[in-house]
């Protein structure tokens, strides 16, 4: 399938494995990459620009396809070297970086000065189109559904895609909730050039994570994510637990009054327990409710090669034999 971001970023499937703490390293994004998608690898979950240099390198042994590398900036209390992260991304030769979180713009200069693709990860129309204006060659529009931090706005994807696709001239993917066959041409159709998926990815044999997570994913259905942090309008997307219901019976005691410090047992340094350890009633890890979907724990070469016969299939079949009269049903059987 050619799309414009199968063009853009010269892979063969339109597929991103959007950046995940201690989710997104070489492993995963080696396998995405040489799946015919594009992997990425998550720059904060590497502690310095020089252990990001060491993941990148080691990337390139496990794949000769393109691949990139995420850089989320996000609220944190003391703020990452950004400037020598993007010096390693440039050294290592990588050519395509995911932004996500504040708007890139301040970095941009030295971004576009050694030559990347910037997509930029954002969760409203008005974000995507001051993304276009500041030079991204792309977006992945992240609606409400998504695991991680859908925003303050609120606007499923069903709305926003279409929203986009009348606002943008750059090319986009749909993020958030996307999970197969169905998601992909869906997508395809509401305006996008693709699709991003995050949560999706965690439950695959390459993922590097805790097995308990991956089984996590495939128990939950698609009413165990909860939203926490909305009263410090740092709104994230997670799966249900223990530690999660603490912040939740905090934050309904604290109401306007909450502090992070209140939820910081709950929020911080949680991601090596979960991730690493298995521990899943740690706290707050990003999940969309897109593992309503997940029932499976597939190698990403499944996964993808799954979805993209899927997406013909269900072009040809189900929507051409619509067209024909022949009113299929369902011509795609999802594992
Ligand atoms: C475990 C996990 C960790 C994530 N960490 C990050 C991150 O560090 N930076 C980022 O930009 N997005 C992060 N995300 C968001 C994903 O890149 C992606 O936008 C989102 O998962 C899409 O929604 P989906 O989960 O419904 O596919 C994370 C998502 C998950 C599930």
């Amino acid at each position: 399938m050619k799309t414009r971001i199968t063009e853009l970023f010269g892979i063969q499937h339109p597929i991103i494995q959007g950046g995940m703490h201690f989710v997104g390293l070489a492993d995963l994004a080696a396998a995405v990459s040489n799946a015919g998608g594009l992997g990425l690898i998550t720059a904060l979950t590497l502690k310095t620009p020089e252990l990001l240099a060491r993941e990148i390198a080691r990337c390139h042994t496990m794949t000769d396809k393109p691949f990139g590398v995420n850089l989320t900036f996000l609220p944190t209390f003391s703020e990452p070297p950004y400037a020598e992260y993007i010096a390693a991304i440039a050294e290592g030769g990588v050519r395509i970086v995911e932004t996500a979180g504040r708007s890139p713009e301040q970095y941009m200069p030295a971004l576009k000065a050694f030559g990347a693709k910037v997509i930029h990860k954002c969760t409203s129309v008005r974000h995507a189109l001051k993304a276009e204006s500041i030079g991204c060659d792309a977006v992945s529009v992240d609606g409400f559904e998504c695991g991680g931090h859908p925003g303050e706005d609120d606007i499923p994807n069903m709305i926003l895609l279409p929203r986009a696709a009348e606002e943008l001239t750059i090319p986009f993917v749909a993020s958030g909730g996307m999970a197969d066959a169905r998601s992909l041409v869906a997508a395809l159709a509401l305006g996008a050039d693709g699709m991003n998926m995050g949560t999706r990815f965690v439950a695959t044999k390459e993922a590097p994570v805790h097995e308990n997570v991956k089984k996590a994913i495939v128990a939950a259905s698609e009413l165990d994510t909860r939203l926490v942090m909305r009263p410090l309008r740092n709104t994230e997307r997670v799966l249900k637990n223990a530690g999660v219901d603490r912040i939740l019976q905090i934050e309904s005691e604290r109401g306007d009054k909450l502090q992070i410090s209140d939820i910081l047992e709950q929020v911080a340094g949680v991601y090596p327990k979960v991730m690493v350890e298995g521990v899943m009633d740690a706290g707050a890890w990003s999940c969309g409710m897109v593992a309503g979907l997940i029932n499976d724990i597939p190698s990403v070469h499944e996964l993808i090669t799954r979805i993209m016969k899927e997406a013909e299939q269900l072009i040809h079949g189900r929507l051409a034999g619509m067209l024909k009269g022949s009113g299929q049903r369902a011509a795609v059987e999802l594992a």
